[in-house]
C-alpha cells in the first residue's frame, strides 16, 4: 500500500460537494467510475446471477450503480451508503425521478461503520470509490460483516499497476486524486482472504488508459465551456487540472496506475 498523510475524509467530502465532483460527473457521466455501463455490466456478469437479491452499494455516491442494478439486474432492493450529503440527496432526487425509490435507499455514514444490520446483504458493490477510503482493512472488514455467508463481493476500483509508482509520482498522483493511500491487486487480495473470502476475480481490466485519454480529448474538444463553466471561468485552474490529468494518463500509459476487479465470496 502507498500512502500520504494529511489526506482524509473531509477533504474527499469537499470533492464530492463541490466543483470538482461536478466536474467529475461532467466527463465520467452519472456512472463516476472508468467504463460507466459497459464497466458495470462487466462487473456484474463476473459477480453471478443477482436476480431477487438485494445489495450494499459502499460509497454509492449519487446512486447510478444501484439504479443499474436495479434496472439491468433485477436487483429488488439496495442499501447505499456515501458519507457526502450533496450527493445522497442527488441520488434520492434521481431514484424518485426514475421511479425506483422503493428499492433503492441512502445512508449518510462513513463506510468503515456503517451501522447496517450483520449478514443482511446477498451482495457488497463498489465502483472506483474505496480508493478514497482511509482505511482500507475497516472497509473490508465492514463489507464482509455486512453481507450474509456464500454472498458476494464485488467492486472496482483505482489500483497501482504491476509497474510501481516511483515515490514521488505517487505523492503527486494522490495528492491530486485526495486519495489517502492506494493499493494494488495484490493487496486487496490479501486483503479479502484476511478477511474469510475466496477470492474469484483479481484483475487489472486493461481500460484506464484509453478511458483517460477519452476524457482528455471530451475536454479538449467538446466540453471545455462547460468543465470552465463548472469552475468560475478560472483559466489557470482549468490549466493545472489537465497537466495533472496528462500526468494520470502518463502513469497508466505506462502501465502504473489501473482499474482493478474484483469479486470474492465470503466463506
Ligand atoms: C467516485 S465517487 C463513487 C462513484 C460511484 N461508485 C459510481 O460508480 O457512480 C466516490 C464517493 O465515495 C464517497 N466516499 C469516499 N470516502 C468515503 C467514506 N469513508 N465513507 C463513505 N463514503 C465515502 C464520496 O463521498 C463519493 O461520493
Amino acid at each position: 500500500m502507498r500512502s500520504i498523510n494529511g489526506i482524509g475524509l473531509e477533504n474527499v467530502q469537499a470533492v464530492y460537494s463541490g466543483p470538482e465532483g461536478d466536474l467529475w460527473e461532467l466527463i465520467m457521466g452519472e456512472q463516476i467510475h472508468i467504463g460507466g455501463l459497459a464497466s458495470s455490466l462487466a462487473l456484474s456478469a463476473k459477480a453471478g446471477d443477482l436476480k431477487g437479491l438485494k445489495g450494499v452499494d459502499l460509497c454509492c455516491c449519487s446512486g447510478a450503480g444501484m439504479r443499474f442494478l436495479v434496472r439491468f439486474c433485477n436487483v429488488v432492493g439496495m442499501t447505499g451508503v456515501d458519507a457526502t450529503e450533496k450527493v445522497i440527496l442527488r441520488g434520492q432526487d434521481r431514484c424518485r425521478q426514475e421511479g425506483s425509490s422503493d428499492k433503492i435507499r441512502f445512508v449518510h455514514r462513513d463506510v468503515g461503520d456503517t451501522g447496517l444490520i450483520a449478514g443482511a446483504a446477498d451482495f457488497v458493490w463498489g465502483e472506483d470509490a474505496w480508493c478514497y477510503v482511509e482505511d482500507k482493512a475497516s472497509l473490508i472488514r465492514e463489507a464482509v460483516r455486512i453481507v450474509k455467508a456464500g454472498g458476494i463481493l464485488a467492486f472496482t476500483d483505482w489500483v497501482e499497476g504491476e509497474i510501481p509508482l516511483t515515490p514521488d509520482e505517487g505523492k503527486r498522483l494522490l495528492t491530486f486524486m485526495k486519495f489517502p493511500n492506494i493499493l494494488n491487486v495484490q493487496d486487496y487480495k490479501v486483503l479479502l482472504e484476511k478477511n474469510g473470502c475466496r477470492v474469484i476475480v483479481a484483475e487489472d481490466t486493461a481500460q484506464f488508459a484509453s478511458h483517460v485519454d477519452l476524457y482528455l480529448d471530451m475536454l479538449k474538444k467538446q466540453l471545455t465551456y462547460d468543465a470552465l463553466k463548472i469552475i468560475g471561468f478560472d483559466m489557470a485552474l482549468m490549466q493545472s487540472l489537465a497537466c495533472e490529468m496528462m500526468f494520470m494518463q502518463k502513469l497508466a500509459h505506462e502501465g502504473k496506475l489501473v482499474q482493478g476487479r474484483f469479486v470474492a465470496v465470503k466463506k
